[in-house]
């Protein structure tokens, strides 16, 4: 149930008679913040009547005259200027109660009508270990793949692997040079891993060593900007004192940034030269970039001893990936890498050509797009095709294949230009009738607020934030004091299911608890805590109500029969407040639909586990008055349990029957 969209069409009806824009009217209502103001407010009166040119709680009064309403609020209240106040009447609350009892859906309708979305997410580039710049996509692609496949719609996931790149020439690379093949095949995954971080390493080392002295130019160049800033804005008059104040903080800022990528470029080189057998190797390996790069390009043209390489490496490299996804409980309908699609870019950039929208340019291919100073390069002079060209590709394959209404590319922010361009170009493909979305995200920062990253400079291996989230898990919910709370004593392999759902649930909730556009700090001791906005605090309400249940011995069916022999009855405030939470579920998933915002899901739960927490801090279920009133209170119990567990689920989050 969508109660906005339910009181959106009664007040379209009302408004029909005094405006012929009743639906904008109509859409301006809200879910109060202030029980005094009861559950909704819409405030169309006041806008509306400066349009009829008349007192704004006049027409407050005609509306709630011509509204009918009858069966969903109490009489509604004009207040202030002309808000006009929705009360829910509590028999309604119990209509919508009841028909939530039973119902695995929890109340929620189907959307969908069978429209296809195809979700491109997590889509690593394989070869090297994923780390913690790949949750994101991951757990805000999965959360949406969820939630909108619950909604109804026909979703169709797909891992776009980036299993054709540079990375592989760096392995490969790696393998023919210091590689040793009965090391790799004793143990693939881990040494494939090795050489590749080996490889990237001297690389790296290679770039820092050549930009040295130009980030040694630019920490100057800025530094004596900031000396110059200070001194103008010491003589900068009062009027322009802010401005001088801004100009200098914004210098600062660029020494720090500055100064920050001379220490990482120092750090490269350090790592290096202080390893011996890595310092060895760099010597060794003077040209590695531009061998790597030659070894990627090998590849791309079909070289035999290149191409079966590759064929033996992919493999063991998705089974990293795999452990990676089976340990998050995540799946793809789909995993079509970049390699895929090769094949398919000729005739990609041929039908280009021949529609008119590519023509050559110094030698290479390129789209040019009116809104865009740079054009989008399909074909490099030396023949080679770009990551652009194969997102082409793919969306010809999608379209053909999916026939989606929808697709979203679950891709970080730093992406943005390459995909405004290529939806310029699908524009001109002639692809309105599907809805492109670039559900773009930011940054997992560290604690300093700078890109998460270990002291070395390489970024934190996804795995073993894994394992701490599950060990400071294990910490804060298996410790001592609170397992001798349990009877039965939970043993070992309960203790450790818990760390996991728990300390894993964490770090998906806590990502997902920001919206996606924004960067955040990586804190794991707040993310595991039970108190404050963690999946903890929800799973533990949960397994609460679980706890109450049990203590009843009341299945729901049981409930059920309660309230149809007894009926309903709210005798305090926090039952009400609890109820008109559990019946929003739907507003909640509609409305991350609509932003592709699972944060809206993860704040409706924390709203959800407070009101529960406020009803049972207040309402007794087993010594309550009156078997009507034990009625009422084991339905919200039980409902608040399922309503619960299934957001976590949409989430991707696990719950425990005890904690
Ligand atoms: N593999 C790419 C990367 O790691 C992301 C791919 C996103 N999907 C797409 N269709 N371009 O940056």
């Amino acid at each position: 149930m969508h109660l906005p969209n339910l009181l959106q069409q009664r007040f379209r009806n009302a408004l029909a008679s005094l405006s012929d824009e009743a639906e904008t009217y109509a859409s301006m209502i809200r879910p109060t913040s202030d029980p005094r103001h009861g559950d909704y407010q819409a405030n169309c009166a006041m806008p509306l009547s400066k349009r009829l040119g008349r007192k704004p709680r006049d027409v407050a009064d005609e509306l709630v005259e011509q509204l009918e309403l009858g069966d969903l609020c109490d009489v509604p209240e004009v207040a202030g200027p002309g808000f006009i106040n929705l009360k829910l009447r509590d028999e309604f609350l119990y209509q919508s109660l009841r028909s939530m009892l039973g119902d695995s859906r929890c109340g929620v309708a189907e959307h969908g009508a069978d429209r296809s979305i195809v979700i491109d997410f997590s889509s690593p580039n394989v070869a090297k270990p994923m780390h913690v710049g790949h949750i994101r996509s991951t757990v805000i692609g999965d959360a949406l793949a969820r939630s909108l496949r619950f909604l109804g719609y026909r979703v169709t996931t797909d891992n776009h692997l980036g299993d054709w790149g540079t990375q592989f020439g760096t392995i490969i690379y790696g393998y023919k040079h210091f590689g040793d093949p009965a090391v790799v095949d004793k143990n693939p995954v881990k040494e494939l891993a090795k050489l590749y971080r080996t490889a990237n390493q001297l690389i790296e080392y290679r770039k820092a060593v050549r930009s040295l002295e130009r980030l040694r130019r630019s920490l100057d160049e800025a530094t004596a900007g900031l000396a110059e800033t200070l001194a103008q804005s010491q003589q900068a008059e009062a009027s322009k004192q802010k401005a001088a104040k801004k100009a200098v903080a914004s210098a600062e800022r660029r020494v720090a940034s500055a100064e920050a990528n001379l220490e990482s470029a120092r750090g490269k080189i350090d790592a290096v030269d202080q390893d011996p057998q890595l310092a060895e190797l760099a010597e060794l390996h003077p040209d590695i970039d531009a061998a790597v790069l030659e070894e990627t390009a090998k590849l791309h043209r079909g070289d035999e001893e290149n191409v079966t390489l590759w064929k033996r490496f992919l493999p063991h490299c998705k089974d990293e990936i795999n452990r990676v996804y089976d340990r998050l409980d995540v799946s793809f309908d789909y995993t079509l890498g970049e390699s895929f699609y090769h094949g398919m870019l000729g005739d990609v950039v041929e039908k280009l050509e021949q529609d008119g929208l590519a023509r050559e340019s110094d030698g290479a291919v390129c789209v040019f797009l009116p809104e865009f100073d740079a054009p989008m390069i399909v074909r490099k002079q030396d023949g080679a095709y770009l990551y652009a060209t194969t997102d082409l590709a793919t969306l010809q394959y999608r379209l053909e294949q999916f026939n989606p209404s929808e697709i979203l590319y679950v891709v970080d922010t730093r992406q943005s230009e390459h995909f405004e361009k290529l939806f310029a170009v699908a524009h001109h493909f002639g692809l309105e009738h599907v809805k492109l979305v670039h559900v773009n995200f930011g940054t997992v920062l560290g604690e300093d607020g700078r890109p998460m990253k270990t002291r070395s400079g390489t970024l934190i291996g996804l795995e073993s934030l894994l394992d701490d989230a599950v060990e400071r898990a294990r910490q804060v919910v298996c410790n001592p004091e609170r397992l001798a709370g349990f009877d039965p004593p939970m043993d070992e392999a309960e203790q450790e299911m818990i760390a996991e759902v728990v300390g894993i649930g964490a770090i998906k909730f806590a990502d997902l608890s920001h919206h996606r556009t924004s960067d955040y700090r990586f804190n794991l001791d707040k993310m595991v805590a039970l108190e404050g906005n963690t999946s903890t605090y929800v799973q533990y309400s949960y397994a609460r109500t679980q706890k109450i249940l049990e203590n009843a011995e009341k299945l729901e069916s049981d409930v059920i029969d309660m309230i149809e022999r007894e009926g309903w009855s709210f005798t305090h405030p926090a039952e009400r407040a609890l109820a008109v939470m559990l019946i929003k579920l739907e507003e909640a998933l509609l409305a991350l639909h609509k932003d592709y915002a699972p944060n809206q899901l993860v704040d409706y739960l924390l709203d959800t586990a407070k009101a529960y927490s406020k009803f049972n801090d207040n309402c007794h279920v087993l010594r309550a008055e009156t078997p009507q009133i034990q009625a009422t209170r084991l339905a919200l119990v039980s409902l608040t349990g399922r309503v619960l567990q299934l957001g976590l689920q949409l989430l991707g989050v696990g719950v425990v029957p005890r904690m």
